[in-house]
């Protein structure tokens, strides 16, 4: 894949995914630069980021472009959410859907926006946006059977968005030489729950959870060069889930 000296943009590079994608971008001799709040442990160039804050999302981008002078790619990734996220549906509270729904797909619209300004100049450049299964198809609730997790409303409602969002981007900035294309992870494995571990491992077809590292070199792809006519595409890594 070619990558070499491409400056990537990825909020959320702490995180879980995140890291492994910087470390994906790093072994392939992209310049990935890490936009969180909080830094990472591997040790790429980092600019604090709070993507709830339109002027936060705004300062960052223009220190990366007064450094580096281009953006080749963002990856939207950051994970903000709410204390009670994962609250029962009937009790979910409309003002916490609503921040839910403002901290992780709104702000993808505001990075994708801000960046697409210095893409069009560069009259090229590629975005992915990460978002999941559950944007794709509904939760199987017999996998949570036993365990205390509850799997959030809102972010089918988010990822569902963010997909179709990314079509829109790619149907009108690909005269640009933008392309916007989605990674859709399935279940990453964190040590959760053992009872959910095993009901989840039990119905996908590769038979266990993915690790970042499953994810990541997808990600890379869909940013270099060899994807360079796909775009509006939704590359869903999921060890089969979606497939039955
Ligand atoms: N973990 C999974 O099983 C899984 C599955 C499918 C999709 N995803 C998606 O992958 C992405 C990353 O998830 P993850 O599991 O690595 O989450 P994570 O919680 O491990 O990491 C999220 C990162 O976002 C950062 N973040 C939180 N609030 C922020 C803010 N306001 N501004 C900037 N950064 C902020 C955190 O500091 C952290 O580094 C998310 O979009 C998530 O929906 C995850």
């Amino acid at each position: 894949m070619n990558l070499s000296g491409k400056i990537v943009l990825i909020t959320g590079g702490s995180g879980l995914l995140g890291r492994a994608i910087l470390r994906d971008l790093l072994k392939r001799d992209a310049i990935p630069v890490n936009l969180d709040i909080t830094k990472d442990d591997v040790g790429v160039k980092y600019i604090h980021c709070d993507v709830m804050e339109e002027k936060s999302i705004s300062n960052a981008i223009q220190s990366v472009i007064d450094e580096y002078g281009v953006i080749d790619g963002l990856v939207n990734n950051a994970y903000p959410r709410t204390a009670d996220w994962g609250e029962d549906f009937e009790s979910i509270k409309p003002e916490s859907w609503r921040k839910n729904v403002d901290w992780q797909l709104n702000s993808c619209f505001i990075c994708c926006q801000q960046v697409i300004q210095h893409m069009l100049k560069q009259e090229c450049g590629s975005i992915v946006n990460i978002a999941s299964i559950y944007g794709i198809v509904g939760n199987d609730f017999s996998i949570y059977k036993g365990t205390s997790i509850i799997p959030p409303a809102a972010y089918s409602a988010i990822k569902g968005g963010v997909i179709n969002f990314t079509r829109y981007l790619a149907s009108k900035y690909g005269k640009d030489g933008i392309r916007a294309n989605c990674v859709s992870p399935g279940g990453i494995f964190n040590h959760q729950d053992k009872i959910f571990v095993e009901n989840y491992n039990s119905k996908v077809p590769l038979s266990r959870m993915g690790s970042p590292e499953d994810i990541s070199p997808s990600v890379s792809f869909l940013l270099s060069d060899e994807s360079g006519y796909i775009t509006g595409h939704n590359l869903v890594v999921d060890g089969g889930w979606t497939a039955i």
